[in-house]
Formats: structure tokens, sequence, C-alpha cells
């Protein structure tokens, strides 16, 4: 794992996570509007990495039902983003931790994300599963699949 700065987890705001949404996952994409449905619905939760007052990474999860079981409460990730300096130094798999913790403390069964191809690696290194066929989000015209994890396991 590289050198880097210490980070913290914290609760964030939709304008701290905005900056950091458009840079890492708008860039280059035809869409330059970061903004979720949901952002500001009092369950949602915003929870990034700072070192200092600087916002390294960001991650929204929203209460969003599992399209395969409608019946549970769940928990929707979208927006995982870390910027480019602090890729790979751990600070994703801190917000997943951060992410699945809030997740099971709103009585969430499930978390699910439409997870970009070029990050499966990492949601399924953070305990993710795959499911059903890929699919082009229409925001970044990008393949995805829809990533599944349960927050207790029997
Ligand atoms: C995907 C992303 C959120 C992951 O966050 P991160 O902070 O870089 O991830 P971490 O450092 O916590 O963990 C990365 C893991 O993937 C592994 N990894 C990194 N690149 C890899 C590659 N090309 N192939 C396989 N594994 C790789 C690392 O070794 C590490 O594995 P570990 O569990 O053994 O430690 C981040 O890289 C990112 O923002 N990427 C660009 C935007 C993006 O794709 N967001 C997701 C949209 S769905």
């Amino acid at each position: 794992m590289a050198m880097s700065p210490a980070f913290t987890i914290r609760h964030i705001t939709v304008a701290e996570a905005l900056p950091v949404r458009l840079d890492v996952l708008r860039r280059g994409t035809p869409s330059q509007d970061a903004t979720y449905d949901g952002d500001d619905e009092p369950h949602t939760a915003h929870i990034g990495a700072v070192i200092g007052d600087r916002v390294v990474a960001t991650s929204t999860w929203l209460m969003r039902p599992w399209q395969h079981d409608t019946t549970a409460t769940a928990v929707q990730l979208r927006g995982m983003a870390v910027l480019d300096e602090m890729q790979n130094t751990g600070v994703g798999h801190a917000l997943i931790d951060a992410g699945m913790t809030h997740a099971h403390s709103v009585g969430a069964r499930y978390v699910w994300a439409k997870a970009r191809d070029s990050a499966l690696y990492f949601y399924e290194r953070c305990g993710f599963h795959i499911v059903d066929e890929q699919f082009l989000e229409p925001a970044s015209g990008l393949p995805h699949h829809l990533v599944l994890r349960e927050t207790v396991t029997a």
C-alpha cells in the first residue's frame, strides 16, 4: 500500500461531496451534473474522507429498495469517489466499512450499487457480489454491473 497522509472518515455535506464527485466521476463523460435524486433526503448519509479540511473521497448512502427483494430495507451506495492521488491507499475500504455500519444502523438488509466495470475488483474485495448482466449507465455512458452485499450474514 502506498504511503499517504492520514485521513479521517466523517459525515460530509452535499456541497463538500460535489467537487469530488465531479472531479473523479464526471471527468471525460457527457454529464457535468453530479447531483443525485435524494441527496437532501433526511436518511441519506454522505460519508467522506478528509485530510485536515480537505475532502479527498466521498460516498453517498440512500434508502432505496433492492430490486430483487423490494420488501426488505435497503441502501444504495452512489458517488463512490476517491481523488486520484489517494486511490489505492485504503480510503475506499474505509468508506465502505463506515457505510456498512451506517446501513446496519438504519436497519438495512442489503447494500447495493451500480458499479463501473473498472471498479468491480474493488467491490469484490469489499465483499460485494456481482448480480445480473452488464448495462450502460446513461449519465456516464460507461459499462456497469449491479453489485450487492448483505449487512448481516446468517
Ligand atoms: C474505485 C475506488 C472507489 C476504490 O477506492 P480506493 O481508495 O482506490 O480503494 P482501496 O485503496 O481501499 O482498495 C483498492 C483495492 O483494489 C486493489 N486494486 C487496485 N487496482 C487494482 C486492479 N487494477 N486490479 C485488481 N485490484 C486492484 C487494491 O490492491 C486494493 O485491494 P486490497 O483489498 O487487497 O487492499 C477509487 O479507486 C476510485 O474513486 N476510482 C475512480 C472512480 C470510480 O471508479 N468509482 C467507483 C464508481 S462505481
